[in-house]
């Protein structure tokens, strides 16, 4: 489709690495890190791409980023294809991965960016006030960073910066490989509103991969779920909840459970999880049940007919990280 910003089509790649075994020993290995993964961003959409580790998450990144080839199936970005074009793509997309190399120790934060936005061409003065924008946007001057050396950062602080420098040529798409890694919980948030703000206000592509479910929830208007190699759920996080078994979850905390109450549970033909103890105390009794609110009356009346009190009792929605395990541990 035209608003398409990015698409990936059947993407494959292997990868063959060489195991030790034994002191001198090495066994070529075929790792199938995609196996025909295919999907599409909107153009002004975030998207969360997760999945379990291995799963296939920054081989995808890195193919849509051109540092590495497919070998076989097709991406574009913004209609450029990442193989043939792949200058045209690097122009219009800002790339933050885990792992970052390239930045000098020795270099402050704010001469780093401008020696990576010389490199890019960009004219002097106007590099000078975008790096100083970008520097107080991700917050690093208020941590006192932009003019810190590099090697004295902490790993918040790099963070920001290759945040800062995925932005310095205000590129419509942004592909960030788990940008929140390792954040304390503020910055963790400034990054998230940021991404947030950067599709909504300024309409911004977003492709980006996270292990957090609740950010994920904030920041993306879909999700696509990779497992080894393959796509296997993709939607809204509400979609994707819809999506799951009809069961939910009733969480009772007791003082104590007695012999016997599980299995009483049981015999109305519900599933019932072991108690499991909190810190303070109470027992919590999970009853898994298709309509919740059709078996309350009845599962309070025998609980309390034991005599036992319910401190606490919720019925429980359920969460993304429901849907994650769901998709990615069946057929596991
Ligand atoms: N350079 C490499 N050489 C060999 N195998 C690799 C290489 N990079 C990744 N792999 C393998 O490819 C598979 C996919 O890795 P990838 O890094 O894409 O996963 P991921 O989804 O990003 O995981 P994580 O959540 O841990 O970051 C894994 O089995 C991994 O071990
Ligand atoms: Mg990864």
């Amino acid at each position: 489709m035209a608003n398409d910003a990015i698409v990936a089509e059947k993407l494959v790649k292997r990868y063959i690495t060489k195991k030790r075994v034994g002191l001198f020993r090495n066994l070529t290995e075929r790792v199938d890190a995609l196996r025909g993964v295919s999907f599409r961003v909107r153009a002004g959409e975030v998207v969360g791409l997760l999945g379990p580790n291995g799963a296939g998450k920054t081989t995808t990144i890195k193919i849509l980023s051109t540092l590495l080839l497919p070998d076989s199936g097709h991406a574009s970005v913004l209609g450029h294809d990442v193989v043939r074009e792949a200058q045209s793509v690097r122009r219009v997309i800002g790339i933050m991965l885990t792992v970052e190399k390239g930045f000098y120790g020795r270099l402050t934060g704010r001469e780093n960016l401008v020696y990576f936005g010389s490199l890019y061409g960009m004219e002097m003065g106007e590099l000078r006030r975008r790096v100083d924008y970008l520097l107080d946007l991700v917050g690093l001057k208020e941590l006192g960073g932009s003019d810190r050396l590099y090697e004295e950062y902490s790993l918040g602080m790099k963070a920001r910066l290759a945040l800062a420098r995925a932005l310095l040529k205000d590129p419509p798409v942004l592909l960030l490989d788990e940008p929140t890694l390792g954040l304390d919980p503020p910055s963790a948030r400034r990054i998230r509103t940021l991404v947030r703000d950067l599709a909504t206000r300024d309409g911004k592509t977003v492709l980006y991969t996270s292990h957090n479910m609740f950010e994920v929830e904030f920041v993306c208007d879909r999700v696509i779920l990779i497992n080894r190699g393959e796509v296997v759920a993709e939607g809204t996080p509400e979609e994707l909840k819809s999506k799951l078994p009809k069961v939910r979850t009733l969480e009772l905390h007791l003082e104590r459970v007695p012999e016997g109450l599980a299995d009483e549970i049981r015999s109305y033909g519900l599933e019932v999880r072991e108690p499991m103890q909190t810190p303070e105390g109470l027992f919590v009794l999970r009853v898994l049940a298709r309509r919740p609110e059709e078996v309350l009356d009845d599962l309070v009346r025998v609980v309390t007919s034991r005599g036992v009190e319910i401190a606490r009792l919720k019925i429980e929605e359920p969460t993304l990280e429901d849907v994650f395990v769901y998709f990615t541990e069946r057929g596991a």
